[in-house]
C-alpha cells in the first residue's frame, strides 16, 4: 500500500497553495442548547491543520455534521464548530455560509497565506453521499475547484463513499493526514500481529451494527468482552429472561451460534444494574444475570462482572474497546463503563479506543487520556477497518 502523506505535500512546498482538509468535525451537541458536548474532533485535526498554515498554505477545511438530508438545515450548521476551531487554532477562521456556492468561493478568495476558511455542512449538498456516480462527481467538481491539492484527516469518515472523501481525492493530488495516518497505523497493528493476550470489549446498544466485527474478530482474539445493550440478546441467547431490556428478537440465534462457535472466548455479564426506567433518577439494583425481573430493564453492567472483565483486562497485551458498557451519560449507570475504562488503563498492555461514543465516554468520566495508547476518532470507521472491509476514503488515497 503507498500512500503518501503530509509530510510529501509539505516537501512540495504549500505556501500559497490553496489546500482542502477534508475532516471529521462532527461534534456532538447539547440537544438543548446546540453546544458542542466534546471538541475531541476538532482537536485531533490541529496538527494537520497547524503544519499547513505554518507552511504558508491557505486552508480550506471540509466536513459533515449529523445526517442532514441533502439541504441546509440550521441545526446541523458547523459555525458553532468553526468557532471552537478559532479558538483552538489561536487565529480567524472564515466561515462560509455555503460549501460550493457563492460565499464559499469568498471565503477561499479571501484567504492570505496561512488562513484557515470551513466551510458548510457538506451534507447540505445532495451530491455529497449520493449513491449515484455522476451526482457525487459533479458535487466533487465544484469542491475541487476550490483547491489545488487534498488532505485526508477524517479518519472517521474514510468508511463513506461520499463526493468529499472518495471523489475529491481523484481529481485532485492527495496526501493522507497526521491523524489518518497515525489511526490507520495503529489499526494494522491490531490486524497484524498483536501481543497476546489480545482481549477486546465491545459494548453499544446493538449486535446487529457489531456483528460483522465480532466475526471478523473472533478466531484473532484470546477474549471478547459483551457489555452494553448489546449484551442482553445474548444473555437471552443463553436462555436468560431480560424484563423490557434492549433485545433484538431477530439476532438471538445468531448470538447463540456465536457462543458455540466462540471456544469459551466470549465474556458476558454475570450481573447487571436494572432499573424500573430509562431515566437518571429511575429507581434502580443490582441482579444476576439469570435473575432480571420481567418489568425492569438493563442499563448498565454489574460490579462482579466488571471486577471479572478487569481480571481478564489485567492479562492483556493489546486491548481494543468500542462501545460504553452502560448509559454512562447518567451517572447511576456509569460504573460499568468507568471500572472497564480504568481497568484498561491499569493494564500493563498497548490499548486503542475505538470510536466517537467510546472517546467522548473517557472525556466525559473525566478519565486520562494519555493512558490509553491510542483513541481513535472513528467508531464506525475503525470497526469496519478490523472487519478487514476496503475503506473508500483510504483506498481514494492509495496511488
Ligand atoms: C461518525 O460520527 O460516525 C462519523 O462522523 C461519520 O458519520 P456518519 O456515521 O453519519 O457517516
Ligand atoms: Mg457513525
Amino acid at each position: 500500500m503507498s500512500i503518501r502523506n503530509l509530510d510529501d505535500l509539505l516537501a512540495e512546498g504549500v505556501s500559497g497553495r490553496r489546500v482542502l482538509v477534508r475532516a471529521d468535525l462532527n461534534v456532538p451537541l447539547d440537544k438543548q442548547t446546540g453546544a458542542i458536548t466534546d471538541d475531541g474532533r476538532i482537536r485531533a485535526v490541529l496538527p494537520t491543520l497547524t503544519a499547513l498554515t505554518g507552511a504558508g498554505a491557505r486552508v480550506v477545511v471540509l466536513s459533515h455534521l449529523g445526517r442532514p438530508k441533502g439541504s441546509p438545515d440550521p441545526q446541523f450548521s458547523l459555525r458553532p464548530v468553526a468557532a471552537r476551531l478559532g479558538e483552538l487554532l489561536d487565529a480567524q477562521v472564515r466561515f462560509a455560509e455555503d460549501t460550493v456556492g457563492d460565499s464559499a468561493r469568498s471565503a477561499v478568495d479571501a484567504l492570505a497565506d496561512g488562513e484557515v476558511a470551513l466551510l458548510e455542512n457538506l451534507r447540505f449538498n445532495k451530491g455529497e453521499t449520493s449513491k449515484d456516480d455522476a451526482e457525487r462527481g459533479a458535487f466533487a467538481d465544484q469542491l475541487a475547484a476550490l483547491g489545488e491539492a487534498y488532505v485526508d484527516d477524517a479518519f472517521g469518515a474514510v468508511h463513506r463513499k461520499h463526493a468529499s472523501v472518495f471523489d475529491v481525492p481523484a481529481r485532485l493530488p492527495h496526501v493522507a493526514g497526521r491523524l489518518v495516518l497515525r489511526e490507520v497505523e495503529v489499526l494494522a497493528k491490531l490486524a497484524g500481529e498483536p501481543a497476546r493476550p489480545y482481549v477486546v470489549v465491545l459494548g453499544g446498544s446493538k449486535v446487529s451494527d457489531k456483528l460483522a466485527v465480532i466475526e471478523a474478530l473472533l478466531p484473532k482474539v484470546d477474549r471478547l468482552l459483551i457489555g452494553g445493550g448489546m449484551c442482553f440478546t445474548f444473555l437471552k441467547a443463553q436462555g436468560h429472561e431480560v424484563g423490557t431490556s434492549l433485545l433484538e428478537k431477530e439476532m438471538v440465534e445468531t448470538c447463540r451460534n456465536l457462543l458455540e462457535r466462540s471456544e469459551g472466548k466470549i465474556m458476558l455479564p454475570v450481573d447487571v444494574v436494572v432499573a424500573d426506567a430509562f431515566a437518571p433518577d429511575a429507581a434502580h439494583d443490582t441482579v444476576r444475570a439469570d435473575a432480571i425481573p420481567s418489568h425492569r430493564l438493563g442499563l448498565d453492567i454489574g460490579p462482579e462482572t466488571v471486577a471479572g472483565f478487569a481480571a481478564a483486562l489485567s492479562q492483556a497485551k493489546t486491548i481494543f474497546w468500542n462501545g460504553p458498557m452502560g448509559v454512562f451519560e447518567m451517572p447511576a449507570f456509569a460504573n460499568g463503563t468507568r471500572g472497564v475504562a480504568e481497568a484498561i488503563t491499569s493494564a500493563d498492555a498497548f490499548s486503542v479506543v475505538g470510536g466517537g461514543d467510546s472517546a467522548a465516554a473517557v472525556r466525559a468520566l473525566g478519565l486520562d487520556e494519555t493512558s490509553f495508547g491510542h483513541i481513535s476518532t472513528g467508531g464506525g470507521a475503525s470497526l469496519e477497518y478490523l472487519e478487514g472491509k476496503t475503506l473508500p476514503g483510504i483506498a481514494a488515497l492509495e496511488d
